[in-house]
């Protein structure tokens, strides 16, 4: 299994472990090949996955078994579904989003996650877009596989257009692919999450407890969706002829 992604679950477990009623159901948002989803049954939780690209289901599904539900939707059009405990998303998978669609995926999740449970993902932060212009090409060797990454970021959108080219071996596949990521503001997260009914637990240095620092590339969002209405503002039931509470 894949180190980051079960420290992450790890974190994710010890962040959990004083909720009440308690987490078991948890949706893996952009879930790829399934890395997070395996992780966090591992440790017990009732998953269900969703992502756009078939070829990443497909290799969720043989990773994952029939027993997790996978749902290919192309955020933010996802369709209702039954109410989770959590959603989760990993490894950037929403900075994928522009910001009008993440605005529209964090409310559509909102309706996925029950009162007081939990939203947790991360972005990548203001330094990983200075690390990306300053690493125009990264290329390099991992699990037997030659890989080449261009980047080409434009800081006035906010942008970074990465090229992935992989070589297996000498005789072996190649593939290549193209992402559009965005970087989105502190500010843009703050309200999006805000509007969509979370309220911002805190943001911190790649899921740890640890604050962002300068040179956190990837920053994890906690969020929890609230309780009372998102107004804020108190809800008196009425009933006919009485008047609403008051202080006294
Ligand atoms: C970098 S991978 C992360 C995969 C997984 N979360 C992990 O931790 O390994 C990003 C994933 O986001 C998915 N994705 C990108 N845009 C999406 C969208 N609009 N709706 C749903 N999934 C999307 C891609 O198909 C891909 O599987």
């Amino acid at each position: 299994m894949d180190p980051c992604h079960r420290r992450w679950a790890v974190f994710l477990d010890g962040l959990w472990a004083g909720d009440v009623p308690g987490v078991r159901a948890v949706l893996d948002v952009c879930c790829g090949t399934g890395l997070m989803s395996a992780e966090l049954v591992a440790l017990g939780y009732r998953v269900s996955g969703v992502d756009a690209s078939t070829a990443m289901l497909a290799r969720a599904r043989r990773r994952l078994g029939d027993g997790v539900p996978l749902t290919r939707a192309t955020l933010p059009d996802l369709r209702p579904g039954p109410v989770v405990d959590a959603a989760v998303s990993t490894l950037d998978g929403l900075n994928y989003l522009t910001p009008d669609a993440l605005r529209t995926t964090l409310a559509v999740l909102a309706a996925r996650i029950r009162p007081g449970g939990w939203c947790v993902f991360d972005l990548h932060t203001d330094a990983m877009m200075t690390f990306a212009a300053d690493h125009p090409v990264v290329a390099g060797e991992a699990g037997g596989r030659h890989f080449t990454i261009t980047n080409v970021v434009d800081a006035g959108r906010r942008t970074c257009d990465s090229g992935i080219e992989v070589v297996v071996d000498r005789d072996g596949e190649s593939f290549s692919e193209h992402h559009l990521q965005y970087f989105f503001t502190d500010g843009e997260v703050m309200t999006a999450l805000t509007d969509a009914g979370f309220v911002v637990l805190k943001v911190t240095d790649e899921y740890t407890h640890d604050p962002v620092g300068p040179t956190t590339l990837r920053a994890t969002w906690i969020a929890r969706r609230r309780r009372e209405p998102a107004s804020g503002l108190p809800v008196h039931r009425v009933r006919h002829g009485t008047a609403p509470p008051t202080d006294r």
